[in-house]
């Protein structure tokens, strides 16, 4: 695996973030999950939620949702976004890397930024607990920097053989394609390509099973 990172992002960063404008706060979902929605099954995990808009889109979609991060902020703003627009989301404050301690299972999980916010280490916890929580035959849906971005600000940049490698085990990557990644335009401190940081969206399937979206009426 190449790049290795030591440390992951840790909560104070996300921290001062969210006491700004973060610039992956763009008040909709980023474009790759809107495309892919009629791939995701029942029950669905955003992880990483952030202020919620992937997981209020999914659940305005009729989807049981929960959202998980790890910072309080954007919890209680998704919460409140919930609530003001009346559906029902599970918002829970938790970290990612502690994922198979929750018992509970998910036919897909969202990934809208998190990957790359992980040291090797952390990446490797992350995708054990996937294992863990993700039904056979369920979905990651994940986006995340390329190494196609340059610069070395922001977040990590995550190689195509990187994605492969994280899943080897247990997984059938079905997909990698190359996407950008919407940034808030209030948000100038760096900057990235035109159009926004270059980026991947996978599919990743969990062996083991066959779980396909009913086709309706
Ligand atoms: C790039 S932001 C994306 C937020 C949201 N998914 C979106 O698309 O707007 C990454 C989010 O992951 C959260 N995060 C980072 N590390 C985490 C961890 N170990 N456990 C849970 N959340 C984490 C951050 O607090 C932040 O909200």
């Amino acid at each position: 695996m190449t790049n290795p990172v030591r440390s992951s992002v840790d909560r104070a960063t996300f921290e001062n973030l969210y006491a700004g404008k973060a610039p992956w706060d763009i008040g909709r979902p980023q474009g790759p999950f809107v495309a892919v929605a009629d791939r995701v099954i029942d029950p669905v995990l955003d992880a990483g939620c952030g202020t919620g808009e992937t997981a209020l889109f999914f659940a305005a979609r009729g989807h049981r949702v929960t959202g998980i991060d790890f910072v309080e902020e954007p919890i209680r703003r998704a919460r409140a976004k919930a609530a003001a627009r009346g559906l029902a989301v599970e918002f829970l404050v938790k970290d990612a890397t502690t994922l198979g301690d929750t018992g509970a299972r998910f036919a897909s999980v969202i990934d809208s930024g998190l990957f790359h916010c992980f040291s090797d280490a952390d990446r490797r916890r992350y995708v054990e607990g996937l294992a863990r929580v993700v039904e056979p035959g369920g979905r990651l849906f994940l986006l995340c920097f390329s190494d196609a971005e340059p610069g070395t600000e922001g977040p990590r940049r995550v190689s195509r053989e990187e994605l492969y490698a994280a899943f080897a085990d247990g997984w059938e990557v079905e997909y990698v394609q190359p996407t950008q990644i919407e940034v808030n335009p209030e948000f100038t401190e760096i900057k990235f390509s035109e159009g926004g940081p270059k980026a991947w969206f996978a599919v990743v399937r969990r062996q083991g099973g066959v779980l396909e979206p009913q086709p309706v009426g």
